[in-house]
């Protein structure tokens, strides 16, 4: 008999419908990763007992674990469905949407919350203009790979998932953030905000919310050291608060 991969999605038909579990048994290649079995279900979408289904949906873009889209629950574990491959996992596999962000469909949630959060610490260098602005200034190499480290963000979701204070009934602005706000106040161009960006981490939501669980490192699939992030920025925002308090 062919080998096949058994499958285990929670689903949900939109926003406001209930979430629903099915199975379904597809055919087994060799290398093949959970992005894989998703395609081959929607091109064939028939459940285990041989029900045809709606195709389930998902998000995904990259395909090498850069994006971020393909976040999803895999037998209980956040993570990427391109990069989690078939032969590693234990079946029937369990698919299920990040539980931190709302549901969109199926196995797609919105982490809108994020991008809003990047708008609000500023996460960029900013360069007006489309003039020349001459040579920008010059980096040491021991900053450059410690803001390389926290460069590579693909805005997942995965620590804001383990992270037990980031969730609907908090303002927590949740563990990634402070990976981004070290990076851009790392940089000599992006330091000329950095004042901003500590006040924006500062007060209800922001850095002293922390619980300092540490799940969140643990979490991130590109090992990006948030709690030296979160150690740092708590000196930095202690000497914030110091200066905004002598120009009281
Ligand atoms: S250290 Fe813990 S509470 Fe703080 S951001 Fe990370 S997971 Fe969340
Ligand atoms: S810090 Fe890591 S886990 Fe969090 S969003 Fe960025 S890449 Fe994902
Ligand atoms: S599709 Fe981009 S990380 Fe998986």
């Amino acid at each position: 008999m062919a080998k096949t991969v058994r499958l285990k999605i929670a689903r949900r038909d939109n926003v406001h419908s209930p979430r629903y579990w099915q199975e379904f048994a597809v055919p087994y290649r060799a290398g093949m990763n959970v992005i894989s079995a998703l395609i081959e279900i929607q091109r064939h979408p028939v459940d285990a007992a041989g029900r045809t289904v709606k195709p389930v949906v998902w998000d995904s873009n990259c395909l090498e674990e850069v994006c971020g889209a393909c976040t999803m629950l895999i037998n209980g574990k956040v993570r990427q469905a391109c990069s989690a491959l078939i032969d590693q996992l234990e079946q029937p596999i369990t698919l299920e949407p990040m539980s931190k962000f709302p549901p969109v469909r199926d196995l797609i949630v919105d982490r809108g919350a994020m991008f809003d959060t990047l708008k609000k610490v500023r996460a960029w260098v900013p360069i007006d203009g489309s003039h020349h602005l001459g040579p920008g200034p010059k980096v040491a190499p021991a900053v450059q790979e410690k803001a390389y480290l926290f460069s590579r963000c693909m805005t997942c979701g995965c620590c804001m998932e383990a992270c037990p204070q980031f969730n609907s009934h908090s303002p927590f602005i949740g563990p990634f953030t402070f990976g981004q706000v070290t990076l851009f106040n790392s940089h000599p161009t992006g330091a000329l905000n950095k004042h901003e960006r500590l006040d924006a981490i500062m007060g209800v939501g922001g850095l002293t919310d922390c619980g300092n669980a540490q799940n969140c490192v643990r979490a991130c699939p590109k090992e990006i050291p948030l709690t030296e992030a979160i150690g740092h920025l708590g000196w930095e925002t202690t000497k914030r608060a110091f200066q905004r308090l002598l120009k009281e």
